[in-house]
């Protein structure tokens, strides 16, 4: 849908718009289909676990350690599905930055303890490399480390495929045109899947068994949300780059 509305005639106006329309809908059915996908799992777990304790407990002489243990269950189950929710809140919610002038490399030196204590688990090496000099952003510092950590971590988990001792994420500053600023995450691991290429961005888009796929939607979310972008590009020689761009002025 790349015509310009505005150079169609009336009918093909309607058709256009009728168009957009359905292919709206059918967005939004196929992101209600995931979201159902994704909740069932943790539902279902707290109904089993639910019967379980019943079960446990209709017992003459019932083993409380297990019905705890289920109890523990049922509360990390029902976590995990409020972070869903959670997450999916903060694809649809663009709030806009309640920021104030923030200076990119700082915000990133508050990730660096976490961001290198991460990579040590993973076995891998971090560079961290701030560019000297660059103007403040007005941002919203919580949302934009959200997405530096969500890359960091998809750049760790996708080092699990190589060597140890070859694993290194980088994660850099950079000047971008026109005074804006780029926040890069790169990684040496095997690059994007050519599978989900096309639909990365795509909520509930995962190649992971435990992953929901909602990293790079909302992180996507909040770099448009800042007016910038988040863009994909291989690494050479092998691996992931992802360029998190933010403007100067919104
Ligand atoms: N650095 C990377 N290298 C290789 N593949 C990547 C990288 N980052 C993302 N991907 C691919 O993109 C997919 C989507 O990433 P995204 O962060 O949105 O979800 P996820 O990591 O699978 O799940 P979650 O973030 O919810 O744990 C991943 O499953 C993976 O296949
Ligand atoms: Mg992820």
């Amino acid at each position: 849908m790349t015509a310009d509305p505005s150079k169609l005639n009336d009918d093909s106006r309607r058709l256009h718009d009728r168009l957009l329309h359905v292919s709206r809908l059918a967005a939004v059915g196929e992101m209600a289909a995931g979201i159902a996908h994704e909740l069932n799992q943790p539902l279902a777990a707290v109904a089993n676990y639910a019967q379980a304790c019943e079960r446990l407990l209709g017992l003459p002489d019932p083993d409380l350690e297990e019905v705890r243990d289920a109890l523990r269950q049922i509360t990390a189950q029902a976590v995990r599905a409020g972070d869903i929710i959670n997450r999916l809140r903060g694809l649809t919610r663009a709030r806009g930055a309640r920021g104030e002038p923030t200076d990119v490399n700082s915000l990133i030196r508050e990730l660096a303890d976490l961001i290198e204590s991460d990579a040590r688990h993973h076995q891998a090496r971090c560079r961290i490399e701030l560019t000297d000099g660059l103007p403040p952003l007005v941002l919203d510092r919580a949302q934009i480390q959200q997405v530096v950590l969500a890359l960091v971590r998809n750049a760790l988990e996708a080092l699990a495929e190589v060597p140890a001792p070859s694993r290194e994420v980088v994660v850099r500053t950079a000047r971008a045109r026109d005074g804006d600023i780029t926040i890069l995450v790169c990684d040496n691991g095997p690059g994007i899947a050519p599978t989900v290429a096309q639909r990365l961005f795509d909520p509930f888009c995962t190649t992971k068994p435990a992953g929901t796929g909602l990293g790079l939607a909302s992180s996507r979310t909040i770099a448009r949300a800042h007016g910038g972008t988040l863009e994909h590009r291989p690494n050479t020689p092998n691996g992931a780059c992802f360029e998190l761009n933010l403007p100067s002025q919104r």
